[in-house]
């Protein structure tokens, strides 16, 4: 696996690749990353894997310092799995002045996640505009954890026209249904015993819906109860139309949940989609 920390090197060593996959990640890779470099190795003949921590999706207090940057574990497990190119340029590389020009995200991002952390989707949408334009991927893989990411991604990439197909990995879970994500390294002890609680609520509302409970609000309120109750400090539970990300309409039949909540200082996300 080549390992670039520069665009000009980028540039060069991605020149005359006939197919390219991109896999973009902020680092402290686990096996829901890996399963995305899979994916993306079955579409392309070169897989190029991002790290990049990116300041400007952090909001004001977020934790952006304390993110954790586990670079050399992260490169062999990369590299174990089969990827291609690793491009990890530092801030310099990928801001070298004042990024002045900001992708507007899309309406859908100004909700569930949006609410909460102001600038997010801005940030998201700006540093994958510029990986897009960097490595100028045929294909370009995201995990459906970070469902609302994907949806406003699709919505970027349609309306600016990339021409790249984005491809969606599915969530990969701990044993007991926790999904994986890199925030969940922060947890004590107690709260990771606690933390495949938001998985189980949203199964829950998954499950009443399924069995044709149309009850959406008492579903919603009873998930929101239950975290409090066991002590999660709750950002949202909703539930979305899959096409739009909006409020479902009374017959919309393909619905996601989406959730948000807080134990101690680790904020996770969680979604199901319901058939
Ligand atoms: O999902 C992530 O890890 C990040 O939001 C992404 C897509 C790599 C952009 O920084």
């Amino acid at each position: 696996m080549d390992v670039i920390t520069t665009v000009a090197a980028l540039r060069e060593r991605l020149r005359g690749e006939p197919s390219v996959a991109l896999v973009p990640t902020m680092g402290n890779l686990h096996a829901g990353h890996l399963s995305l470099v899979e994916i993306a190795r079955g579409r392309a003949g070169c897989v190029v894997a991002t790290i990049f921590v990116n300041r400007l999706q952090f909001e004001p207090g977020g934790d952006f310092d304390r993110y954790p940057r586990t670079m050399e574990r992260d490169r062999e497990l990369l590299a174990k799995a089969g990827c291609h190119v690793l491009f990890a340029p530092d801030e310099r590389e990928v801001y070298p002045e004042p990024q002045e020009i900001r992708v507007t995200p899309p309406k859908s991002a100004a909700q569930l996640c949006g609410d909460y952390r102001p600038g997010h989707f801005e940030g998201v949408v700006t540093v994958v505009s510029k990986l897009f334009n960097l490595v100028r991927p045929q294909v370009a893989v995201f995990g459906s954890k970070d469902y609302q990411q994907l949806h406003v991604i699709r919505t970027l990439e349609r309306q600016l026209n990339f021409g790249i197909e984005i491809v969606a990995g599915t969530t990969v879970r701990d044993p007991d249904g926790l999904a994986m994500s890199s925030r969940n390294g922060y947890l004590s002890p107690q709260d990771r015993a606690r933390a495949p609680g938001l998985n189980q609520v949203l199964r829950q509302v998954k499950q009443g819906i399924e069995a044709g409970d149309r009850n959406y609000a008492s579903l919603l309120r009873v998930a929101r109860d239950t975290l409090d109750a066991a002590g999660w400090r709750v950002d949202y539970v909703e539930l979305r139309g899959r096409a739009t990300l909006e409020a479902p309409t009374a017959n919309e039949r393909e619905l996601v949940v989406l959730g948000a909540a807080w134990l101690g200082k680790t904020r996770l996300i969680d979604n199901l989609e319901i058939n």
